[in-house]
């Protein structure tokens, strides 16, 4: 069954209700003049938000030992850019945190191997010396939204793209490509287009899986998407929130050479094993967020 991405397209018409507070403080702190006395009162008004973000600054990684306790002393404590983060982490948990069922996703799974990716995202942008971790995170956290969009077509369809993974050799989503018309990564950046998001959160979605297409087609933060490629990839051989895809993604080891990182830490084995000591953050943000 070959669908027309742009008739599933047009079936996702509106910007989930949750994303238009995330975009809308995400383009304020975008804003050079920013206000800070505006963006408290933005965040303040939700208070479901208010409550997850003031946690999440508590959290035992940042290490305050007086308890932030408005919003306006976040921003103060951590800068724009890591509450950017934050508040992406609580509104995306609204959205990621649901089944995936064709994907074989529990409910949690999609949200906990979002965060996964995030936080080692933003661990090889601080390594590499990357000029923006947080958008790095934003990036890892994001990068698989299309999954949300076709998992019902991947479903209906997931015995046609194991059979076509194992007769052709071919990655997971060159198998839904090939099946579908198209694959998570397609349709996922032509939603975040369409709903406006800044053009390398668009690039990274698109070309997560596809780094040579990336390249070839001049992906204007190759940087960052050879992050978001190598988390993505230890994620999923980390197999947090793994789903029926899990290991069916090829890792283009000529990523590594754009991360600029010494000798010692330049191979997938290296970097798995530092990737491991992440775990207590990730586990710490999820269960904050889960209201644990
Ligand atoms: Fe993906």
């Amino acid at each position: 069954m070959v669908e027309d991405i742009k008739v599933v397209l047009d079936k996702i018409e509106k910007l989930p209700e949750l994303f238009h507070v995330a975009v809308r403080v995400a383009k304020m702190l975008d804003d050079l003049n920013i206000d800070v006395n505006q963006l408290s009162r933005i965040i303040s008004l939700d208070q479901a938000l208010t409550t997850q973000l003031l946690k999440l600054c508590n959290s035992a990684q940042y290490g305050f030992s007086r308890k932030i306790v408005t919003v306006k002393d976040a921003v103060a404590k951590l800068g724009f850019k890591t509450i950017k983060s934050l508040v992406f982490v609580a509104i995306s948990h609204g959205i990621l945190n649901s089944a995936v069922k064709g994907y074989d996703l529990g409910k949690g799974e999609l949200w906990k191997n979002s965060i996964s990716c995030a936080v080692y995202s933003r661990y090889l942008a601080k390594m590499s010396n990357y000029k923006d971790p947080e958008t790095a995170f934003t990036a890892g956290l994001l990068r698989d939204i299309g999954k949300l969009m076709i998992h019902e077509y991947v479903g209906i369809n997931y015995s046609n793209i194991l059979n076509t993974i194992n007769s052709e050799g071919i990655s997971f989503s060159n198998a839904e490509e090939q099946v579908l018309g198209f694959n998570h990564c397609q349709i996922g950046s032509a939603v975040a287009n369409k709903w406006n998001f800044p053009p390398i959160l668009v690039d990274t979605i698109k070309y997560h899986h596809n780094y040579d297409a990336a390249i070839n087609e001049g992906c204007e933060d190759i940087k960052l998407l050879s992050i978001v490629h190598i988390a993505d990839s230890i994620t999923m051989m980390l197999g947090n929130g793994m789903g029926n895809d899990g290991m069916m993604y090829n890792i283009n080891l000529k990523s590594l050479n754009y991360l600029d990182i010494s000798q010692q830490s330049a191979s997938i084995e290296n970097l798995i094993s530092e990737m491991v000591e992440l775990k207590t953050e990730i586990d710490e943000m999820i269960g904050i967020v889960n209201g644990e």
